[in-house]
């Protein structure tokens, strides 16, 4: 084996095309999925103050904006909703005119090829901003799956292209197959936030999913951040339960989750690069401190050399517009 001077790793890194030759991970816009935040009403397009250049759409506004993101080529979208009520059950979740299933029905007239992912989840429904149904001050997890089975049967109804489970309760992936399959809907696929942690970088997201819990917080659901080998028992279970896309979510404190579930597993991937993550590098850009282009590529770059497949994130146009231009 030659050694130095012989070998010299510099050669390769001389030039921008020498570089590009060599490059072992680069993302790509079709790897991204762009969350969307649809609040009911009408008429409103409103920036969220704690996520610069994210907004609220009601399902009227949403049109142009549908097909600004399908000319980018972003091939997905991930749909949040803020509905006008909120109860214990979290029933307007799952009304055939709830705000995802008018927001769904809107997409898919506007540009029908674009894949519609909602999140299936109670907690921007339920009055006390918790997952799950509650019982004795606890979320009751049995109790929980038939709603959470019927909230994603409703926006599959719709249109909807793929679910995705964000609640953590044991059991949903399986209750949500099982109710999708009676239906026949067996060709509509389960994105599970298998590994999801109950984690401070949701921060921004609650503010603009207005979803903080009025009691308590979700550590009896979400991963205790320490835990590693957990993570690969949950997106066991997620993948046993008939996941067909499996999550780690957040991203960037969590890059050696994604790697140990990327070793572990052959099932396509995905990584949330949440709220706080998008918040803190917008903060410091506005401040001068961060060149904005550079970063947020060196982020969605890490997150794919840690073994994602699939990336959520709120940069998902911005890195489209800078891919346009080169
Ligand atoms: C709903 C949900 C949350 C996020 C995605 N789905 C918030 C939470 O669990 O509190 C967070 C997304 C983000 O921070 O960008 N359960």
């Amino acid at each position: 084996m030659a050694g130095f001077p012989q070998l010299r790793l510099r050669r390769l890194r001389r030039t921008g095309a020498l570089r590009k030759l060599v490059r072992e991970n680069r993302v790509e816009v079709g790897d991204l999925i762009y969350p969307l935040f649809i609040i009911e009403g009408k008429g409103i397009k409103e920036e969220i103050s704690s996520m610069p250049g994210v907004f609220h759409f009601s399902p009227d506004r949403l049109s142009a904006e549908i097909e600004d993101i399908a000319k980018l080529g972003i091939p997905a979208v991930l749909l949040f909703g803020i509905p006008e009520t909120k109860d214990e059950t979290g029933s307007s979740a799952y009304h055939p005119q709830g705000v995802i299933q008018q927001a769904i029905r809107v997409i898919k007239e506007c540009v029908p090829e674009l894949v519609v992912i909602t999140d299936v989840c109670l907690c921007e429904y339920t009055s006390h901003g918790h997952c799950g149904i509650i019982t004795g001050g606890e979320v009751d997890n049995d109790k929980t799956l038939p709603l959470l089975a019927k909230m994603a049967l409703s926006h599959v109804e719709a249109g909807a292209d793929i679910v995705a489970p964000s609640d953590m309760m044991d059991g949903r992936v399986k209750t949500i197959r099982q109710a999708l399959d009676e239906k026949g809907f067996q060709q509509t696929a389960i994105l599970s936030y298998a590994a999801k942690y109950a984690s401070a970088f949701y921060g921004p997201f609650r503010e603009a999913a207005a979803s903080t819990p009025q009691f308590g917080d979700r550590r009896s659901y979400q991963m205790d951040p320490p835990n590693v080998r957990e993570a690969l028992r949950e997106v066991e279970q997620d993948i046993n339960e008939g996941a067909d896309i499996i999550m780690v979510k957040p991203a960037l404190a969590y890059l050696d989750v994604i790697r140990q579930v990327r070793n572990t597993f052959n099932y396509p991937l995905a990584a949330y690069n949440v709220s706080g993550e998008y918040s803190m590098v917008k903060a410091a850009v506005r401040q001068g401190w961060l060149d904005e282009k550079q970063v947020v590529q060196e982020i969605l770059t890490a997150i794919k050399r840690a073994g994602a497949d699939i990336i959520l994130t709120y940069h998902a146009k911005d890195l489209a517009r800078w891919r346009k231009a080169e």
